[in-house]
């Protein structure tokens, strides 16, 4: 049977359970159990403020759009980001028309202190910092910059949902974070996302953001809290639909159950990747960092003929990732291309191994297995260079 790099697990009774409880209710939109999962999601990262989302592509997109409106931020100005990541992290920068700068990346794919350090200019605005795999690389010297600088810090956390640094849950340093509950993430939903701001005023701004700037949602109205004018609600500005509903809430109400047990495993799959792959010169492990308690999100490997041994897995069907492909070969981020040469090489060699909690032992020395075949076919014996 083909081995794919990811395959959510769903705990399907217990979400249909949920899922009956809306149904039941008549309650499936904002509220009921979107607020339940927030609480839930407080209590479990001790982060002071949540808010649920579709996704945590628009949950970037709120976390840009709220910081340039609360900080006066013109069109044109900078943020500094990396190549190395899904493309929402760059677009969320787009839309708001300001500019990504790409920095370059250290060895854990996270962004290099030195290299963001260089970028900052008078227009630079905020680090947006991708956390690859659930990795903190550097974060804590990335916090430093940012401080000493007086820039904000937007840590997109969508890899992150159970990394924890130095004991605490990530989040709690930057002024936004943003959790993905995406299928195939850790905490997989059908598609959601939380955004967490550290100042409650801008949570408050982000809940009105997300449901069209309107400044009452429409579980207090069907509660009847606001007396007899349940109908009557202010809109105060140009918001966006991008609240989550209460059918992935419940959800991800289940799912938080299982997070650190299921974290747990795919940490267990690491090391029996780590072991079987100790011996072998051919493929250098991207390292979690000191102090981090990762999510392991990804499983990520480095090695020279990349693709052609992606091809190898393909024919023996195993179905490895990339994550990611270097976002300046992308043509509308061309602009940044040859600025970051780590990034530039490293989207080359990159391979995710197949990490999710259906793989047993035996899958890991099949994959490691034909991943060694694929260095005697393709490298042994040659220049590495
Ligand atoms: C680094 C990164 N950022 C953002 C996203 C977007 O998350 P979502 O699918 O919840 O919008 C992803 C999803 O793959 C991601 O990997």
């Amino acid at each position: 049977m083909a081995i794919n790099v990811f395959v959510p697990t769903f705990r399907i009774d217990e979400i249909l359970q949920e899922i009956r409880i809306c149904l039941e209710k008549g309650w499936t939109g904002l509220g009921f159990k979107t607020v339940e999962f927030e609480n839930k999601w407080k209590e479990y990262t001790g982060l002071p403020n949540a808010h649920f989302l579709t996704s945590n592509t628009v949950g970037l997109h709120l976390a840009v759009h709220i910081l340039k409106k609360k900080f006066g931020w013109n069109d044109g100005d900078e943020i500094i980001t990396t190549p190395l990541t899904f493309v929402s992290t760059n677009h969320a920068i787009m839309y708001e028309n300001l500019k990504p700068i790409f920095a370059d990346v250290d060895d854990t794919l996270c962004l290099s202190p030195e290299s963001v350090e260089a970028r900052i200019t008078s227009k630079t605005r905020a680090v947006m910092y991708v956390g690859i795999g659930g990795n903190t690389g550097q974060y804590e010297k990335i916090i430093a910059i940012c401080k000493k600088r007086n820039i904000k810090l937007i840590l997109d956390a969508a890899h992150m949902s159970g990394t924890f640094f130095k004991g605490k849950h990530i989040g709690q340093e930057s002024d936004v974070s943003i959790f993905s509950y995406q299928a195939v993430k850790n905490l997989p939903t059908s598609d959601s996302g939380m955004i967490c701001f550290a100042d409650a005023e801008l949570d408050k701004l982000a809940r009105q953001l997300s449901w069209l700037g309107i400044n009452k949602d429409t579980f207090q109205r069907f509660q009847g809290k606001e007396g007899g004018y349940r109908w009557k609600y202010d809109v105060e500005n140009v918001g966006f639909k991008y609240h989550g509903n209460s059918i992935q809430a419940a959800m991800a109400l289940v799912q938080i159950k299982y997070l650190d047990e299921d974290n747990n495993y795919r940490n267990q799959l690491a090391s029996i990747y780590d072991d079987l792959l100790k011996d072998t010169p051919e493929v250098e492990v991207v390292k979690v960092a000191e102090n981090c308690q990762s999510s392991r999100h990804l499983y990520q490997v480095f090695v020279k003929k990349r693709d052609e041994i992606i091809q190898h897995f393909y024919d023996n069907d195993i179905f490895p990732g990339v994550h990611y492909i270097d976002n300046t070969e992308y043509s509308m981020y061309a602009y940044g291309s040859g600025t970051c040469p780590n990034a530039a090489r490293r989207s080359n060699e990159i391979i995710s191994l197949p990490l999710h909690l259906k793989l047993k032992k035996e899958d890991c020395i099949l994959i490691v297995g034909v991943l060694k075949s694929g260095i005697a076919k393709f490298l042994k014996n040659k220049s590495l260079v």
